[in-house]
């Protein structure tokens, strides 16, 4: 106990902010004293159960009947009044999509969407996605400074992304807009007089998803997983209704690429500032599986998730009410020590870094996490042997605060062009 005579460890939970600076930095450090002490906590300011632990997190993504992913989207900011009256007039109505569905539904919808994401399929995409960054690369590499979320992370995994949905590749900065709009309605904490304009946003976004859908339902013979979506809601709209279609086309945008960026961006970032690690791949790129791994589990871009109970349960110790929220915090459990050695350490050699659960885990774990992963690859691979001379700048980092998403804005670096391998004669 403290002099103020309250248990210190109860205090840490009064005190948790998940948009505080501490939590923003780095969510597994601000949550150490959680998983040393206290792993399931309530947290006041947040009105949500906090799950720190690898093991609990891990339970929690495997029963999904106890832990319901219906609160998955929520917005973890409760709209202002102002701001739902304006997502009205543009009928705004997200609603089920995959990640927030109950079962048995769930199970029925994946499965008749599943074909897209077969490796075989995945296969034909990497030329694209090496075609597109070698593209990229050609266009900064005598350049000697870059920032690379603006020349190559942001729009290679946009494009990609687009491109397997099937959705035509429009005005990028309109998308840009409305991907921020979207992570900050979900899961930020506007003020009030921003939820106006993230409603204006989001509402214009949901407007103009349904604009494709229209678009594309005049194709009937077009390419891509929303294709294949929409020609299933005809077949069979009890599994695959409108409002699945609809809420998922614009939900997947940025699901699809906004979460690769981000984690390519803190991939460029961490493995630039561990300069041995970056050394080693560069060397052996049989080295970069392991290491996209390593760097998915040590600063993933999807930090948190959620769950709500259906019915009273147990966790961690811990008696949990029914219809408790679950802030379940995978950036935590993934440097926890009781399942990785050494969890805060940065270890590309680490034998079981492919345990992260930063794609989530059991039914609902990441549809798109090997398209994901093989982009990752990509850009290491074209990076690191085109430009190993690569160095970080000097900068300060900033994120978008949101208690899910993480990756900075900007990642600067530079290098000597003069010394670039392709310039020196063999
Ligand atoms: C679900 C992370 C890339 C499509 C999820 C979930 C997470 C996640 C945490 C929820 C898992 C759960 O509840 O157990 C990520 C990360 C990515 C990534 C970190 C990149 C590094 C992608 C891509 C696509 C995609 C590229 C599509 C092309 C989906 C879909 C679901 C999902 C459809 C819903 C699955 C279900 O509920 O059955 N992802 N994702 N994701 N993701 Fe990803």
């Amino acid at each position: 106990e403290d002099a103020a005579g309250k248990c210190p460890f109860s205090r840490e939970a009064e005190e948790f902010d998940a948009f505080s600076d501490r939590y923003q930095s780095d969510p597994a450090e601000a949550l150490r004293w959680s998983r040393d002490q206290k792993p399931v906590f309530f947290s006041p300011k947040l009105g949500y159960w906090v799950v720190s632990r690898y093991d609990d997190i891990k339970a929690v993504f495997r029963d999904n009947s106890i832990f319901s992913p219906r609160i998955a989207l929520e917005k973890i900011t409760p709209a202002t009044p102002e701001a739902v009256e304006v997502l009205k007039t543009y009928g705004y109505a997200m609603n089920r999509t995959l990640v927030n569905e109950d079962e048995p539904a769930h199970m029925e919808r994946r499965r008749v969407l599943m074909d897209h994401f077969f490796p075989e399929n995945l296969e034909a995409k990497q030329e694209m996605v090496r075609r597109l960054t070698r593209e990229k690369v050609d266009a900064f590499i005598d350049s000697g400074r870059v920032d690379l979320v603006e020349a190559m992370l942001y729009e290679v995994p946009l494009n990609v992304a687009l491109h397997f949905l099937g959705v035509p590749e429009d005005d990028i900065n309109v998308l840009r807009n409305f991907s921020v709009a979207h992570s900050v309605n979900t899961w930020g904490r506007p003020s009030d007089e921003k939820q106006l304009a993230v409603a204006h946003d989001v509402g214009q976004f949901w407007v103009y998803a349904g604009k494709i859908i229209e678009r594309m339902k005049n194709e009937p013979e077009g390419t891509g997983w929303m294709h294949e979506t929409i020609r299933k809601n005809a077949e069979m709209p009890d599994i695959v209704p409108d409002s699945y279609v609809h809420s998922m086309m614009m939900a997947i945008i940025v699901a699809a690429h906004e979460t690769t960026s981000l984690a390519s961006a803190n991939m460029f970032k961490t493995l630039l500032s561990h300069r041995q690690a970056w050394e080693d791949i560069c060397q052996d790129a049989s080295l970069i599986p392991n290491a996209v791994e390593e760097c998915l589990r040590y600063s993933g871009s999807i930090v948190a998730w959620r769950r709500q109970t259906t019915a009273k349960t147990r966790l961690g110790g811990v008696d949990l009410p029914e219809g408790a929220k679950l802030l379940i915090v995978q950036a935590s459990g993934n440097q926890d020590e009781r399942h990785f050695e050494d969890g805060d350490t940065f270890d590309i050699y680490r034998d079981n870094a492919v345990d992260h659960l930063t794609f989530g885990y059991g039914s609902h774990q990441c549809m798109g996490k090997n398209i994901g992963r093989m982009e990752m690859r990509v850009f290491l691979e074209e990076v690191s042997r085109r430009i190993p001379h690569l160095q970080l700048a000097d900068q300060e980092f900033r994120y978008l605060p949101t208690t899910s998403f993480r990756g900075p804005d900007h990642v600067w670096v530079e290098w000597d062009p003069e010394k670039n391998p392709e310039r020196q004669k063999p």
